[in-house]
């Protein structure tokens, strides 16, 4: 058989049991969605309230909120359906300390009484983009971060986005395989402060956007 057409048949195949372990996992997270009646919170204010926090109560944070979090992350678009990010989940002191040493001591990270750390696993989208895989499975993974973050809003939480560590640190904290990728860290708690009012300035529309060309 032409060496093209293997290759060809192997990732189909692989692309398959992929779907199907991702349908299992993405039957999970939506009974997690759907077991919960919605707030009555809409998507204006969940984006219009969404700002970094970054000093949280000591309070833990649900179990139940964690997983719906986890389960809004899923619903994130990713180039070919592929799903190429993973999540860390850490709750225990010492981790959490190690990280906020990695994150050059910030203190969301030193006082959050949870952190998710979306890591995006570069080979799952390069077996099918090739090179372009690096970059979607970075957009892809960005995308369910954004989507934890708006999903800690609905739920009354504050949460970080926080890109600013070490990233050797963390692969070794967390003992990743060699092709997947720290993205981002998340800290997660209730709120300890109160987001900037109005909000955090944004730069008026009419400077960024373009109508037909640049
Ligand atoms: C890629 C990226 C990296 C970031 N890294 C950090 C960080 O290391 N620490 C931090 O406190 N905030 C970090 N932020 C949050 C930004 O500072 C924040 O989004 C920005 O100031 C706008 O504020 P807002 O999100 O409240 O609207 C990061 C955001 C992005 C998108």
């Amino acid at each position: 058989m032409n060496t093209g057409v293997t290759r060809r048949r192997l990732l189909q195949s692989a692309a398959v049991s992929l779907l199907l372990e991702s349908a299992a996992t993405r039957a999970i997270a939506e009974t997690e969605i759907q077991k919960s009646k919605p707030k009555a919170t809409s998507f204006t204010a969940v984006v219009k309230h969404r700002a970094m926090i970054r000093a949280y109560k000591s309070d833990p944070v649900p179990e139940e909120k964690i997983q719906r979090l986890l389960a809004y992350a899923m619903r994130a678009p990713s180039a070919g359906n592929l799903q190429p990010w993973e999540f860390i989940v850490v709750k225990t002191p010492e981790t959490r300390a190690k990280l906020a040493k990695a994150a050059f001591d910030q203190t969301s990270i030193a006082s959050a009484p949870v952190i998710i750390a979306t890591c995006a696993d570069v080979q799952r989208a390069g077996s099918q983009y090739g090179a372009r895989g690096s970059f979607y499975s970075l957009v892809d993974t960005a995308f369910a971060s954004l989507l934890i973050l708006l999903g800690a809003v609905e739920q009354g939480l504050g949460a970080c986005f926080v890109g600013s560590y070490n990233p050797e640190e963390v692969t070794k904290l967390f003992a990743l395989p060699e092709h997947v990728r720290p993205v981002g860290l998340i800290p997660i708690g209730y709120p300890a402060e109160s987001p900037r009012k109005p909000g955090t300035p944004k730069l008026p529309l009419s400077k960024v956007v373009h109508a037909e060309k640049w």
